[in-house]
């Protein structure tokens, strides 16, 4: 009988309220950002405390532990990391947040953003967080950052190969030739010693969902990577850093199967913690999203906090437009990282196009595409069942299906699933029929097929795997 239990989590992103909590600065800031800012504290004491009382054998962290390298950031979520290993076991890596690699840590006051905020050199970040992974490590490989790989025994049955990927020595993320050598030697070590080896690293391998959303987030040669890990043995990698809930497997030229868990943010919708649990061979992979957490010191229900947080990111742009504030609007782009100067050059056209979607329903926007492609793109009665829904309504369904990897899952059968498939493929139906080939049609069915998957949740579930005989 063996038995042992890991809890990941991601994208901490702890934000010390000491960087500013109001004013028009903070408030733009904050509404740009999927995840939250100021109540990070609050939500990964709500973890922690949950956390501490479960009956995992450790807690694990993949990464972007800070806001942005902060060093009131790495020094408060410090203290909260030793309060937690006065019960578990906790092992981070940091990435790219953690010494702010854009080089433009903020602080907020009023209307004004100040950058004179210190931050961690990433050359200090081995020595800050040693005591949750190198100081437990059985075998370490130092990277050109300063950072450092490493190894741990974690109860009965698994060894952690815990990965810093923030450079591949070739201008993107990944590892150079020599770590990834480092890397199968641990993989192959832990299978030699019976041990089920398990991977955790920030960025990803595989393109979740679709390169459209994934691409920037992934390893530059991932692909190289999966294979090489699926053909030394690893079954299980677990990263973050898209903020995205997702699991996918992939099988390697060579035929062996690797599965590639995403961790979406714990800071952002929908606060997942993704428990491992490998038992007499087996192994379960179960989410479980945080519900609660005391804001202010009242209890709030987190669920719907995030989600509200979430889809308000897309929410002020169309108010924005609507309000017809050309400051306000180009503020909000400006805080989403779009160049607002060209893209005001267009407002006279943005503008009304996201007034007419803003007012839209499922109704009036469904009469329209139809008309459009006559009749072909979505059917009528689906149209008519959800006809006084709001199209704002459907994009932020849609943009939570994506985070959550499809709690709610749509097949093929229902209203909501026709209504978004067809509007989506209605642009593709025009270009094929037009025989327009090329690049276009390309990106539009690539367009089509993630529609499938955030409305599916794709093949198969984000929040549950189970697989007997493994180890
Ligand atoms: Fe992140
Ligand atoms: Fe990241």
């Amino acid at each position: 009988m063996s038995k042992t239990v890991l809890t990941f989590i991601a994208d901490t992103h702890y934000y010390s309220k000491t960087l500013g909590t109001e004013g028009k600065a903070y408030e733009l800031r904050s509404d740009s950002d999927q995840k939250c800012l100021a109540e990070t504290g609050e939500i990964i004491d709500a973890a922690f405390s949950k956390l501490s009382k479960s009956d995992c054998d450790a807690v694990l962290i993949a990464g972007d532990l800070t806001n942005d390298g902060e060093r009131v950031c790495h020094e408060e979520f410090r203290e909260k990391l030793r309060k937690l290993k006065e019960t578990k076991n906790v092992y981070v890596v940091t990435a790219t947040h953690d010494w702010c690699c854009d080089c433009n840590p903020r602080r907020f006051e009023g209307d004004r953003v100040y950058n004179d905020v210190p931050t961690l050199h990433h050359n200090e970040l081995y020595d800050f967080y040693r005591e949750f992974g190198t100081d437990n490590a059985f075998a370490e490989y130092r990277t050109t950052l300063g950072t450092a790989s490493y190894a741990v025994d974690i109860g009965d049955d698994v060894t952690l190969i815990a990965l810093i990927d923030d450079k591949n020595g070739r201008g993107g993320a990944g590892f150079k030739k020599e770590h990834l050598e480092w890397i199968k030697e641990q993989i192959k070590g832990a299978k030699q010693r019976g041990r089920l080896p398990v991977a955790m690293e920030h960025h990803l391998l595989y393109p979740h969902i679709s390169p459209l959303i994934t691409k920037g987030a992934r390893c530059r040669d991932g692909e190289h990577i999966l294979n090489e890990m699926a053909d030394a043995g690893l079954k299980f990698v677990f990263v973050g850093h898209s903020h995205i809930q997702r699991i996918d497997e992939y099988t390697s030229p060579a035929g062996n199967k690797i599965y590639e868990v995403n961790i979406g943010s714990l800071v952002g919708y929908p606060a997942p913690m993704v428990t491992m649990t490998v038992e007499n061979g087996d192994i379960t992979v179960n989410t479980e999203r945080l519900k609660t957490f005391l804001h202010n010191g009242e209890e709030k229900n987190l669920t719907e906090y995030l989600a509200r947080h979430a889809t308000k990111i897309v929410s002020v742009v169309f108010d924005a437009a609507e309000s017809g504030d050309r400051g306000l609007f180009a503020g909000r782009l400006e805080a989403l990282g779009i160049k607002s100067e060209p893209v005001m050059k267009y407002y006279f056209i943005i503008a009304p196009v996201l007034k007419k979607i803003s007012g839209a329903t499922v109704g009036s926007a469904g009469k329209l595409i139809n008309s459009i492609t006559f009749g072909k793109a979505i059917p009528r009665e689906s149209v008519k069942a959800l006809e006084s829904v709001k199209v704002t309504q459907v994009i932020d369904r849609m943009m939570l299906n994506v985070l959550d990897g499809a709690v709610k899952k749509y097949s093929p059968k229902d209203d909501f699933y026709k209504v978004v498939r067809g509007a989506v493929s209605a642009p593709l139906r025009i270009s094929r029929k037009l025989h327009l080939g090329g690049k276009a049609t390309e990106f539009l069915s690539e367009l089509d097929r993630v529609a499938d998957e955030a409305l599916s949740g794709g093949t198969i579930d984000n929040n549950y795997l189970h697989i007997k005989n493994e180890v």
